[in-house]
């Protein structure tokens, strides 16, 4: 057994007839096969505000985990956490925690960071549904959505819809950055028709991340000085994921939007019929003479 200090695990399936079943704080990987790990105590709690507070290091990341003032940055549905180590790698002067609900494919970037031995990264074992039980308000300054499944059948399961963006704002600084790097055409062009509808700040948005050379670092960038003069080599953009490079290698363009979460205002849905992508399983269904969704 390989010790994993710095991977967390909590499961939705941990809450149990509207109670909460609180894993350990430090989750214990085997080595050969991943992070699918029981529970070692449970804890019960009955109200919402209890469960809220009942994550150990909700509000305590950056004192007692990473142990200084730097902003924190989520990866959500990070696969094997390529973005989130590669970040961290880049990027010292800030925190990573990479999310998932697979445990196995999180190990291969646990196992890698804890070999490097990286200090400002880590990574949480759940659903992104309740991301907002892990983190205090205020606490996260950036959310990365990396190729992230597209959900075409049900807008709530976007990770770019409102009913995600609501929940982000529960922890996310006020004007947070939020990060779309994907491959499909279906969410980024509903991620952007989301962002118009609520008014959201967009820093950038190109089709074809690696064939877009117009673009030029704005002198208001949060962090222009990290930024080269193009996208494509811009530090934070070069990591290639695993699906990344699928998607490559089938000759698709990546597709980028970065954009600000204001904390208030009504959120709303876009309302618009948007084409499937048409290499997806989805669209390949016999069953289904679908062409579009919203
Ligand atoms: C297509 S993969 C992308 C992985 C990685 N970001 C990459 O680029 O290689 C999507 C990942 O999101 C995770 N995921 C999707 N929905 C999730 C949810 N609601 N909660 C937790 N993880 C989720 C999946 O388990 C999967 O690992």
């Amino acid at each position: 057994m390989a010790s994993y200090p710095h991977v967390f695990e909590y499961p939705m399936g941990a809450l149990v007839n509207d109670e909460l079943r609180m894993t350990n704080d430090e989750c214990k990987l085997p080595a050969s096969s991943g992070c699918d790990s029981d529970s070692s105590f449970v804890t019960r709690h009955s109200s919402f505000e209890t469960r809220h507070s009942s994550f150990p290091l909700r509000g305590r990341w950056r004192q007692e985990f990473f142990k200084n003032d730097n902003p924190i940055v989520l990866e959500l549905g990070c696969g094997r956490g390529e973005y989130a180590v590669g970040l961290a790698r880049r990027y010292p002067d800030r925190n990573f925690i990479g999310v998932d609900i697979k445990g196995s494919r999180m190990w291969s970037g646990a196992t890698e960071s804890l070999k490097e031995g990286l200090k400002n990264v880590a990574f949480l074992r759940t659903n992104i549904e309740i991301i907002d039980h892990f983190f205090a308000p205020g606490e996260v300054q950036e959310i990365w959505l990396t190729f992230s499944d597209p959900q075409m059948k049900k807008a709530t399961k976007r990770l770019t819809s409102t009913y995600f963006l609501a929940r982000y704002r529960h922890f996310l600084e006020d004007g947070g950055l939020i990060h779309l790097k994907t491959d499909s055409n279906f969410l980024f062009t509903y991620t952007k028709y989301m962002v118009e509808a609520n008014h959201l700040p967009v820093e950038v948005c190109t089709e074809d991340l690696y064939g877009d050379k117009s673009y030029r670092p704005t002198p208001n960038l949060a962090r222009p000085q990290l930024r080269t003069d193009n996208l494509e080599g811009s530090l934070d953009l070069s990591i290639r994921t695993y699906y990344e490079q699928q998607w490559l290698a089938r000759g698709l363009s990546i597709k980028y939007l970065r954009f600000r979460l204001p904390a208030e205002g009504t959120l709303v849905e876009p309302d618009v019929e948007i084409p499937l992508d048409d290499y997806r399983s989805y669209n390949r269904d016999k069953r289904s003479s679908l062409i579009t969704s919203r």
